[in-house]
């Protein structure tokens, strides 16, 4: 099968690198540099060369408190490009795989939320990606969109490394308790990726639509946080763990406001046959990782 993955060197095309490997699946991978997903003819060039069975979009504007002050270049990345994608997509017929946030949530919710649940997003990351899934919806009748939360992994910068780095350099720190959430390594949401290319090429019938993927079990960041230290320095990357303290959002302010609680609802995925991320096994072998070096 001929894949397309845009956005090769963030966390999750890093990872779905990684899991294409043991495959026979030819893959054309591009970063930035190469394909500017916002760039409408390098896109259709791309397209018209490669000529995919399938599209795997990596690529998005992370940032998530710099998008508050660069709107423009959020909305130009996950907006516009994710819907000059689609439409190459739907001119190919083939599908498209695409990964969205839990911050399209406002947070004010008390249980799980589900993909049919109504969006409010807090800031303008989190609406310029909703703006690319209702785009998607717009353009392509074969899509996919997964939307996944507080990704982690070996590369790249993310929660878990950032924590690592500050308890070798400290010996105490404050991290935020009342945001709530679902952390995700970003190579089980690639196996998950790859599972769902693999049922297309068998063709098996796939129910095409929006899915929650994330960890399994929800925590706060500072629960992360904790976690994070007890493997680090069980498997001999810190010396000892800092003293952690509990803080309030109000006592960390961010340019962007977060979700209270953007625990999301796995339970769809059994209609695409994928589980969701088993993330405090991943984090055991993302520090395993850290500590080799990797
Ligand atoms: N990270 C999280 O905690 C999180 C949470 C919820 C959802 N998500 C979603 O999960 C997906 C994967 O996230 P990730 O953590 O792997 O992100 P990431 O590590 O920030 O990678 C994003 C990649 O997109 C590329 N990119 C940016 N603008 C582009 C453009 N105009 N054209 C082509 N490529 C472009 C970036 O390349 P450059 O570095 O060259 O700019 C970068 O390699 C994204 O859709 C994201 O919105 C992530």
């Amino acid at each position: 099968m001929r894949i397309l993955l845009t956005g090769k060197n963030g966390q999750l095309g890093r990872c779905f690198q990684d899991v294409l490997k043991d495959t026979n699946h030819e893959l054309f991978a591009y970063d930035s540099a190469e394909l500017n997903i916002a760039d409408a003819s390098a896109v259709a060039a791309v397209f018209q060369e490669v000529k995919p069975d399938i599209l795997v979009n990596a690529a998005a504007y992370t940032a998530v408190d710099k998008a508050e002050t660069d709107s423009e270049n959020a909305y130009l990345v996950n907006a516009t490009g994710t819907e000059l994608l689609a439409r190459q997509a739907a001119n190919l017929a083939i599908p498209f795989i695409h990964v969205s946030t839990d911050y399209v949530f406002d947070g004010a919710a008390v249980e799980p939320y589900l993909p049919s649940d109504e969006t409010n997003p807090q800031g303008v990351y989190g609406a310029s990606k909703l703006a690319g899934e209702i785009n998607i919806a717009a353009a392509c009748e074969k899509y996919i969109i997964l939307r996944t939360a507080w990704v982690f992994s070996e590369y790249g910068n993310n929660f878990v490394k950032t924590m690592v780095r500050l308890a070798k350099e400290r010996d105490a720190l404050s991290v935020v308790a009342d945001q709530y959430g679902c952390p995700t390594y970003a190579g089980d949401l690639a196996q998950a990726i790859l599972e769902i290319c693999e049922q297309h090429e068998q063709n098996k019938p796939l129910v095409w639509g929006l899915y929650h993927y994330c960890g399994d079990i929800p925590t706060s960041w500072h629960g992360f946080a904790r976690a994070i230290f007890a493997k680090s320095y069980e498997l001999g990357v810190i010396s000892s763990c800092p003293q952690l303290t509990a803080i309030s959002s109000d006592q960390y302010p961010t340019p962007a406001k977060r979700p209270e609680y953007s625990v999301m609802s796995t339970e769809s995925l059994k209609n695409i046959y994928i589980a969701p991320s088993k993330w405090v096994i991943a984090l055991n072998l993302v520090i395993s990782k850290l500590s080799l070096g990797k």
